[in-house]
C-alpha cells in the first residue's frame, strides 16, 4: 500500500501483528468461473452463499482441524446492506471476544485496527487471500473502507458465545476510505 498518502496509523505491520498473537497470512484465491461470478455480485441469496461456503471451506480444512472450529458461514456486505452503519459504528469500537474470531477475505477490503498491551493501535488493510486469526481476547476493531462492500468467510469454535465484550477504550472511528 502506498504509506506516502495514509494516516501514520495506517501500516501494514507484520511483526506488530504478530507481536499480539494475531495471525495474518495470505491464502491466494483461484475461484474458477463460477464463483468468481458469485464473488462479484454485491449481495448474495442464501443459496450462493451456501455454495461459496461450500467451495471456499476446503480451502481452510487444516484450520478447522487445528484450532476446532466446527463452523463457518459467508458474511456478506455492501452498501444495500440494511443498518449498515449503525453495524459499522459497532465493529469500530475496539473489543474482544472470548473465541477466536476468524476471517478469510474472499471479496472488497477492510480495516483492522489492532490494539497492543500499551494501547498502540495499527491498522492493518485486508483483502481478497487474507486469512486472519484474532485470538480469544485480542483488542481489536473493523470497519470498511470507501467501497464499502466486503465477502468473508467466518470460522467458529461455538457461535453461541461468540459476542463483542467492548473495552471502552477511547478512540476516533478509523477513516473509511483511508
Ligand atoms: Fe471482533
Amino acid at each position: 500500500m502506498d504509506t506516502m498518502t495514509s494516516p501514520a496509523s495506517h501500516v501494514c505491520d507484520a511483526d506488530f501483528v504478530a507481536g499480539i498473537g494475531v495471525h495474518w497470512e495470505r491464502r491466494p484465491l483461484t475461484p474458477e468461473p463460477g464463483l468468481a461470478a458469485l464473488l462479484q455480485q454485491p449481495d448474495l441469496d442464501h443459496g450462493g452463499k451456501a455454495t461459496v461456503v461450500q467451495a471456499v471451506g476446503t480451502m481452510v480444512v487444516d484450520e478447522c482441524v487445528a484450532h476446532g472450529y466446527h463452523s463457518m458461514d459467508l458474511v456478506v456486505l455492501h452498501p444495500g446492506t440494511p443498518g449498515l452503519d449503525e453495524a459499522l459504528e459497532r465493529f469500530d469500537k475496539p473489543h474482544t471476544h472470548a473465541d477466536d474470531e476468524v476471517r478469510y477475505i474472499l471479496e472488497g477490503e477492510g480495516l483492522f485496527g489492532f490494539f497492543n498491551a500499551q494501547g498502540q493501535e495499527r491498522v492493518l488493510r485486508v483483502g481478497p487471500g487474507d486469512y486472519l486469526r484474532i485470538p480469544a481476547g485480542v483488542e481489536h476493531r473493523f470497519t470498511l473502507t470507501a467501497v464499502r462492500r466486503i465477502k468473508a468467510l467466518r470460522l467458529f469454535a461455538d457461535t453461541a458465545g461468540w459476542v463483542a465484550q467492548y473495552t471502552q477504550r477511547p478512540a476516533a472511528a478509523m477513516a473509511a476510505g483511508s
